[in-house]
């Protein structure tokens, strides 16, 4: 049976990661994957997070089962951080999931079981696993345009202008904030457009949030989501918490669903009970768990927002220390708008041989698009980083 198999295509931001690890050279550098480091380049347990382990530790009697769709407090303190108070709570169901992608993949199953004529569109580009994993799911797909390669912002335009071929029921991924490869992203009036136009299609957003506090703020970073929760009839949500909880391998994700009313609710909470049932039984507690602990107790929740604010204002002055630095090497402003994206990530906009120099002959590793992970960097790094562009001709 096995040798029916076909040889799967790696996914290029693993085997990245891999290479990175085999490489000898003690100059190394590591851009690629988006983890978070600090200045020593490691990628520490956040202070609250680390407090709300111990107080588990202390506390926790049992290891039994929770719900199948994780626990109740989990969804709340979830749903308030990333939704705010935009939308009534009964018009809410949830499946916490194994990680932001676990989240991912059981939308992409609920919108089969619900629609199954629905085309998803993602972004061009977006992050690899959006493809790869609607394709899996086996739903037809489309992509609309979304970077302007001259000024590096969102080609909105053109956006809209794709946009405006989604059929009823279609579903539309947007990145919540932070876009992953391109660090552009949409401003407040290009978001009131894109609910408008959504709901003139009858299309439903599917928005991935997965660097909530990385770009302008907690709040800030969802204004988007938030909009669209007022606007929109209904929306389907993956938030992760590995990045802005800094909890990667504890695989906490949530699924949110947003219906039109409560009866409609329950049919959705009824499917992602079913999903998570047919697809792993329970989902990981540990992650849930401390987030729960940091977000419902003051003192805690106020040290881990204190601290995402140093991760957040860290990633903002290591993207202008480039920008600047590469003003000064390059004698131009083409890399300006490293310091006007927000996130943890942007392309550089090298060809795939440039990147292949840079890793062969400099040691830097970043995504063959050129995307590079901007917590990557500190400022011993980023001298050598822009000699490094300008040596490859970039
Ligand atoms: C990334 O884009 O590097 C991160 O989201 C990590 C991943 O799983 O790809």
């Amino acid at each position: 049976m096995l040798e029916n198999l076909t040889p799967q295509p790696p996914d290029k931001i693993i085997m990245l990661s891999a290479m990175f690890r085999e490489d000898k050279r003690d100059s190394k550098i590591d851009l690629g994957v988006g983890v978070y480091k600090d200045a020593n380049g490691n990628t520490p347990i956040m202070r609250a997070v680390k407090k709300a382990e111990q107080l588990l530790w202390n506390e926790e009697t049992t290891k039994s089962y929770t719900a199948l769709v994780g626990d109740g407090a989990f969804h709340k303190v979830i749903a308030d951080l990333v939704l705010g108070d935009s939308v009534s709570y009964d018009r809410l169901a949830f499946a916490h999931a194994p990680g932001g992608t676990g989240a991912i993949r059981q939308i992409l199953e609920l919108i089969k079981a619900a629609s199954p004529g629905a085309t998803v569109w993602m972004s061009n580009p977006t992050w690899p696993n959006h493809p790869a994993m609607v394709k899996g799911v086996g739903i037809p797909m489309e992509t609309y345009t979304y970077l302007d390669m001259e000024t590096r912002t969102v080609d909105f335009d053109g956006m809209m202008e794709n946009l405006a071929d989604v059929k009823s029921g279609d579903v539309v991924i947007l990145h919540g904030c932070c876009h992953n490869p391109t660090g552009a992203n949409l401003n407040q009036m290009q978001w009131c457009e894109v609910a408008d136009l959504l709901n003139e299609k009858g299309a439903v957003p599917f928005v991935d949030i997965a660097y909530q506090g990385f770009g302008d703020g907690l709040d800030e970073d969802a204004f988007g989501v938030r909009l669209l929760a007022q606007k929109c009839p209904e929306m389907l949500i993956a938030a992760s918490c590995s990045k802005n909880f800094g909890i990667y391998r504890e695989r906490c994700g949530l699924v949110i669903t947003l219906s039109k009313d409560v009866e409609n609710t329950a049919l959705a909470q009824g499917m992602l009970s079913s999903l998570n049932r047919l697809n792993f039984s329970f989902p990981p507690d540990h992650g849930a768990r401390l987030v729960t602990i940091v977000l419902s107790d003051t003192k805690l929740r106020a040290d881990w927002e204190a601290e995402l604010e140093e991760v957040r204002n860290g990633m903002l002055n290591l993207r202008k220390i480039l920008a600047d630095e590469l003003r000064t090497t390059t004698g131009s402003d083409r890399y300006d708008f490293i310091a006007e994206h927000r996130g943890m990530f942007s392309r550089l906009g090298l060809s795939k041989e440039q990147v292949v120099q840079l890793r062969e002959e400099h040691a830097i590793y970043m995504i063959d698009d050129s995307r590079f992970n901007v917590a990557g960097l500190n400022e011993k790094v980023v001298p050598i980083l822009a000699k490094a562009i300008v040596a490859v001709g970039g």
